[in-house]
């Protein structure tokens, strides 16, 4: 894995017989790190982007924040001196996504939102999030893979493809404790990202899994109408890891969007 400075990303250069298309920047999941986007890395660089998938997980703070991880995916551009891309989020990665057009809109060239909202944590939803923090301090990541694990994954997964269950694990578990505290400080401190629907006008995708009881599809028609122009598309058979889940078709509506939006 390559690193720069503080950075530790995953990349792929596009391939050497595909138009050069530009940067794609993927933004992973809680409680997750870049290689959930394994398949979409290989995906679109064969399609000719250079992909670039940072780890949030090197901000280890209890008080992280998406302004810390906005600042980890714009470090990265500015290290590798890119000046523009088309910035992806998964859930998180959503959240961060929002904050990356908050403070440096001008390298957005377009957006992939998926299985995310743009509202803040109710209440109940932050002492959900307190209750984690102290199962972290309890028991440990694997208490955090336990509780998470079955809530990614959609019931068409679970039936009929157990095995994706271990590759979310495996992820998780290579994670710190500290790095996962962080990332549950931030998102019960993240802000309220619907006024900035309105300010969208880069080409934006909207997807998310047709199962997502997390961020159901419901929130994803929230995005598509608070964000003009933008495309919906939803993922039969897919809770809320739609790419891990059912990767080809994900890949399809991403590889479409890239293809004839951006
Ligand atoms: C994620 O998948 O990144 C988290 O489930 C987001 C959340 O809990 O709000």
């Amino acid at each position: 894995m390559p690193i720069l400075g503080r950075l530790r990303y995953l990349e792929a250069s596009p391939a050497a017989n595909a138009r050069p298309r530009g940067t794609l920047l993927l933004i992973h999941g809680f409680p997750l790190n870049s290689r959930m986007w394994e398949g979409q890395i290989a995906f679109a660089a064969a399609r000719g982007w250079r992909v670039l998938a940072p780890d949030l997980t090197v901000v280890t703070k209890a008080d992280a924040t998406v302004d810390d991880f906005a600042a980890v995916a714009i470090d990265l551009l500015d290290g590798l001196h890119v000046e523009g891309a088309v910035v992806g989020g998964l859930s998180m990665g959503g959240y961060v996504t929002f904050a990356v057009v908050r403070h440096a809109a001008r390298y957005v060239r377009g957006l992939i939102l998926a299985d995310t909202r743009s509202q803040a944590d109710t209440p109940e939803g932050v002492e959900g999030r307190k209750k984690m923090l102290q199962l972290l301090r309890d028991q440990g990541p694997s208490a955090i893979a336990d509780q998470m694990i079955p809530k990614l994954i959609g019931e068409t997964t679970t039936r009929t493809r157990p095995e994706v269950a271990g590759q979310l694990r495996a992820i998780i578990m290579a994670n710190s404790a500290e790095a996962i505290g962080g990332a549950i400080n931030a998102l019960m401190t993240r802000p309220d990202a619907t006024p900035l629907l309105a300010t969208i006008h880069a080409p934006t995708l909207v997807v998310v899994g047709a199962e997502d009881t997390l961020t159901p599809p419901s929130l994803a028609e929230d995005l598509h109408r608070g964000i003009a122009g933008s495309q919906l598309e939803v993922i039969a058979g897919a809770g809320h890891m739609p790419n891990l889940e059912r990767p080809d078709a994900f890949n399809e509506v991403v590889g479409d969007f890239l293809d004839r939006r951006v």
